[in-house]
């Protein structure tokens, strides 16, 4: 695809957790942001025509073995360079200075104070910030032509600066929320020293990315596995927008969708949006092929491998027999799907990999891809999503697993069960909704256990199903914390669902939070 012509950050990652963090921020700042990884060249990086480069933090040691380093052509590149913690070591250590291991490890709340006012990077900022450090090296010795500006109580040379270059050192996070002023130095960056615009909207994005794909697909037809989640529901109205007819969606109803769901992408993309959609009624099959089947990755494998077929089966029929006229597929592949993470240290982020991102989709059919949000972050593809005119239902709703509620009951999936599962599930998000709390949680939904339990319901004793409750917060999906909801509101959907589900008289709330548990059950 073209690069854009707006104005752009490189960020070079040495393997930093926050390494995202930063790109969002810049983004935030409406300033196109890009990771690289850290060996990228330096010709490779002038070809992007960079307003600005950032160097990431890392767990490293700049002078250690396995030390990740940058081509040191990039200090040549007459681009104003920006180095947060590990980032500023790098600069140090490549431009004269030193770097030694600190016997004081600065790690957690801290105060900054400026000793010079002038700089650019705190352009209308206190002379005193709160920020947030993580760091075990400091420099002892600064790197030519630099000057120091910014101390705290461990480190006289806690920001750096080198004007005459445009080469700036901070030995703090400015990306987290801990710094609490950490986006405005960030914002000063770009636009008083980069001189980038605010040229990365959303509104922009979506016009030329129409122009992208139009240019990319010509006269020929796209098609799209449409699971009526965020990514691939913003997929295909930005494609529909783009080439209109030329798109046509499968949808798939493999019988563990919750309550209403096929109804609801039908009424959004087949009667409001006109976009040519193919629903596919292939629930008898899955569950056929799932009787019995209760260890989790068997439900998985299962349902994975049955996708493919049906998804085959469906562009086959479109096609009637013919040569395919789909040429291309298009995927909701998001920006941190595609960043080569690097390993280094003990980067969590880098070392826990999604173990779900789609896939699923059939290796050997022959298709090109068509990947509009590769670009975007998640609350970017949300706001493409409502500037397209997706209602909020979708664009702001909850993560659903792939393997659907399958994943939700826990062992034999029955029409019965389902049923159960799907009758709680629709209580649980009709309250959360009600209540204001469904925008505010990552996730809330119902989980149907293996067990009976006794139970008493007017004068007769029952033997019953339980339903667990999972309602959790959480960042990215990595980790997750249970949510502290009002008791009366548990107290609603619990009577609800012991009242109304037919074959339930025991509700659970699930207080675990992951790690050591996890988000699903299964
Ligand atoms: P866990 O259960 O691993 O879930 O803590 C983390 C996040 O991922 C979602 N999830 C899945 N998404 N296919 C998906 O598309 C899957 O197989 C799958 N398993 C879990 C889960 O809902 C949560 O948001």
């Amino acid at each position: 695809m073209a690069e854009p012509a707006v104005s752009r950050i490189v960020i070079l990652d040495f393997g930093s957790q926050y390494t995202q963090v930063i790109a969002r921020r810049i983004r935030e700042c409406q300033v196109f942001s890009q990771i690289l990884r850290f060996d990228a060249s330096a010709k490779e990086i002038a070809a992007l025509q960079p307003d600005g480069l950032i160097l990431s933090g890392g767990p490293a040691s700049v002078y250690g073995k396995d030390a990740p380093h940058p081509d040191k052509g990039i200090f040549d590149l007459g681009v104003p360079i920006l180095g947060i913690c590990y980032g500023v070591q790098l600069m140090a250590h490549h431009l004269g200075g030193k770097v030694e291991h600190s016997t004081r490890r600065e790690y957690g709340p801290g105060l900054l104070r400026l000793t010079r006012s002038s700089s650019p990077l705190f352009h209308n900022l206190p002379k005193v910030l709160d920020i947030w450090n993580s760091h075990g090296d400091k420099i002892t010795k600064m790197p030519r032509g630099f000057q120091a500006i910014g101390k705290t109580d461990n480190s006289p040379y806690a920001v750096i600066e080198q004007p005459k270059k445009k080469f700036y050192g901070l030995q703090f996070h400015p990306e987290v929320v801990h710094t609490p002023r950490g986006k405005d130095i960030l914002a000063n960056f770009v636009y008083q020293i980069c001189g980038c615009k605010m040229d990365w909207t959303m509104g922009s994005f979506i016009d030329q990315t129409c122009e992208e794909v139009r240019r990319q697909v010509g006269s020929d037809h796209v098609i799209l596995g449409l699971s009526g989640g965020v990514d691939s529901s913003v997929a295909a109205a930005l494609l529909h927008k783009a080439i209109g007819d030329q798109l046509t969606c499968v949808f798939v109803n493999n019988g563990l969708l919750r309550s209403n769901e096929a109804e609801t992408v039908q009424r959004v993309f087949g009667d409001n949006f006109h976009v040519k959609l193919k629903y596919v009624d292939a629930s008898t099959r899955f569950l056929k092929r799932l009787k019995g089947v209760t260890d989790p990755e068997g439900k998985r494998k299962i349902i994975g491998n049955e996708f493919v077929r049906v998804f085959e089966d469906a562009t086959k029929s479109l096609t009637r027999g013919k040569k395919s006229k789909f040429k291309f597929l298009a995927q909701g592949t998001l920006y941190p799907d595609v960043i080569e993470s690097v390993a280094i240290g003990g980067n969590p982020a880098a070392l826990i990999k999604s173990h779900h991102n789609v896939g699923g989709l059939p290796k050997n059919m022959k298709f090109k891809l068509v990947e509009p949000l590769r670009q975007l972050f998640k609350d970017e593809v949300r706001e493409v999503g409502a500037q397209l005119g997706l209602p909020k239902e979708i664009v702001q709703r909850q993560p659903f697993p792939g393997p659907g509620l399958a994943v939700r009951i826990l062992g034999d999936i029955t029409r019965e069960r389902l049923r159960i599962l799907r009758e709680a599930d629709a209580i649980v998000v009709a309250e959360m909704k009600a209540s204001d709390w469904y925008y505010r949680v990552w996730q809330s939904f119902a989980v149907l256990l293996p067990v009976r339990s006794v139970g008493v319901m007017g004068d007769e004793r029952t033997y019953a199903q339980t339903i667990a409750v999972r309602i959790v917060e959480s960042q990215d999906g990595m980790t997750a914390d249970w949510v502290k909801l009002p008791y009366e509101l548990l107290a609603k959907i619990s009577t609800r669902i012991s009242n109304e589900v037919k074959g339930v008289n025991r509700v659970c709330y699930d207080i675990s939070s992951k790690p050591p548990a996890t988000i699903e059950w299964e």
